[in-house]
């Protein structure tokens, strides 16, 4: 299926990746058919070794199926070079994983301010006021003089996520986002997330075990054993 670039944000056909050969080949996607459409929330879910990880990872061109496509926003993301692949990541998409990604050196205002920079033309006080508003909205804008090593890693896990927020992405793939988080502070991670897909349209997709996420989300799609088993309707 190729589809037009609006059709869907991203458009995923039979998926397959094999890690290894022979007796150790380990099966982590066997065709998988995904589809998430401009501003949905999509919960993946799935237990542990159901091949989520690799088809975030192939999502973003961090990783290469062995047969199958994908398009994200029009862009067959598997078709491009290395170089390509990082900046079309950097123009169009926000990661948070499961290592946080912090630059130690940076305080955690620092941290988010860069992306920023990076991706924006704004002047100094205007990347100030989205900082801070985005570190308000997570309930870290007192950490943001704070180096990471003098944070929990949940305050970590916030900032982080304050990254992948602040630049608006037009898609916005997490792993494990709330993993360290008590289900207060996750609830709130969510509500700030489920408003930034709604207000800012951005398309996301995050692999998780909580059931918080799962209930946030737009939709649900549960995987087993690298294959999609069960999608849930809106
Ligand atoms: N680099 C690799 N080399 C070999 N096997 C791998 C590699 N990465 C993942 N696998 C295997 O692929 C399968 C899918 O792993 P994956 O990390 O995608 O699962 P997951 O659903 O994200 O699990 P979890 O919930 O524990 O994070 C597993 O059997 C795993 O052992
Ligand atoms: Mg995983």
């Amino acid at each position: 299926m190729t589809g037009s670039p609006n059709s869907a944000a991203i458009e995923v056909t039979g998926l397959a990746r094999t890690y290894g050969s022979g007796d150790a080949a380990v099966r982590a996607l066997r065709g998988v058919d995904f589809s998430v459409s401009s501003g949905e929330f999509v919960a993946l879910t799935g237990p542990s070794g159901s091949g989520k990880t690799t088809l975030l990872n192939c999502l973003l061109g961090l990783d290469r199926g062995d047969s199958g496509s994908i398009e994200v926003l029009g862009t067959a993301i598997d078709q491009l070079s290395y170089e390509q692949a990082v900046e079309w990541r950097r123009q169009n998409i926000a990661i948070v994983f499961q290592a946080t990604g912090l630059i130690p050196h940076l305080s955690g205002h620092e941290n988010v301010d860069v992306v920023l920079r990076i991706k924006e033309q704004l002047s100094r006080s205007e990347r100030r006021d989205r900082v801070d508003a985005t570190l308000d909205a997570l309930g870290i804008g007192d950490l943001a003089n704070h180096l990471p090593e003098e944070m929990s890693g949940g305050q970590r896990q916030r900032f982080a996520i304050a990254r992948a927020l602040v630049a608006r992405p037009a898609v916005l793939i997490a792993d494990e986002p709330t993993g360290e988080l008590d289900s207060d502070t996750a609830q709130a991670v969510l509500a700030v997330l489920r408003t930034e897909a709604s207000n800012a349209g951005t398309t996301m997709v995050i692999a998780t075990h909580d059931s918080l996420v799962a209930d946030s989300a737009s939709r649900l799609v549960a995987m087993s054993d690298g294959q999609i088993t069960e999608v849930g309707n809106e």
